[in-house]
């Protein structure tokens, strides 16, 4: 297995609801080490770039609204079998059909406000870090 590196949000709901701190511990209980964190405020621009994949799609428009309605925590998780490890522990994106005991099972409210995201292959893992984060001063190591 490699080491990898993966983007992992936690959306408005889960700053709002006081769910970072758990968050980050689920992660770091799991062997995921933080190389880089920021709390941020995203324009509908930087929401809307960062989907740009979902464009065209029923729920863009919510999901826009809802990624730009609070702040996030954008963090970098690294370590082995990242990108897959990161999605276990968040369930699945709907919270109805997450496993107990992930992220997503204990805390989203609807497939929208979900609380976790994390990306889901390695060409998503690389686009995404690189959208939020500069490699040459805020990525770790
Ligand atoms: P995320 O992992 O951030 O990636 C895309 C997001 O789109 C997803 O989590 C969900 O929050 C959202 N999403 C996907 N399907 C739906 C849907 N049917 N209705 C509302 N939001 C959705």
């Amino acid at each position: 297995m490699a080491t990898e590196r993966t983007l992992s949000i936690v959306k408005p709901d889960g700053v709002a609801n006081g769910h970072i701190g758990h968050m980050i511990s689920i992660f770091e209980a799991a062997g995921l080490t933080i190389k880089a964190a920021k709390l941020v405020r995203l324009t509908k621009a930087q929401a809307e770039g960062f989907y740009a994949e979902h464009a065209g799609r029923g729920f863009f428009g919510e999901l826009v609204e809802f990624m730009t309605s609070g702040p996030v925590v954008l963090m970098c998780l690294e370590g082995e079998n990242a990108i897959a490890k990161n999605r276990e522990l968040m369930g699945a994106t709907d919270p109805a059909q997450a496993a107990e005991g992930t992220i997503r099972k204990l805390y989203a409210e609807s497939k929208g406000r979900n609380t976790a995201h994390g990306s889901d292959s390695p060409a998503s893992a690389e686009r995404e870090l690189k959208y939020f984060f500069s490699e040459a001063f805020e990525l770790v190591g």
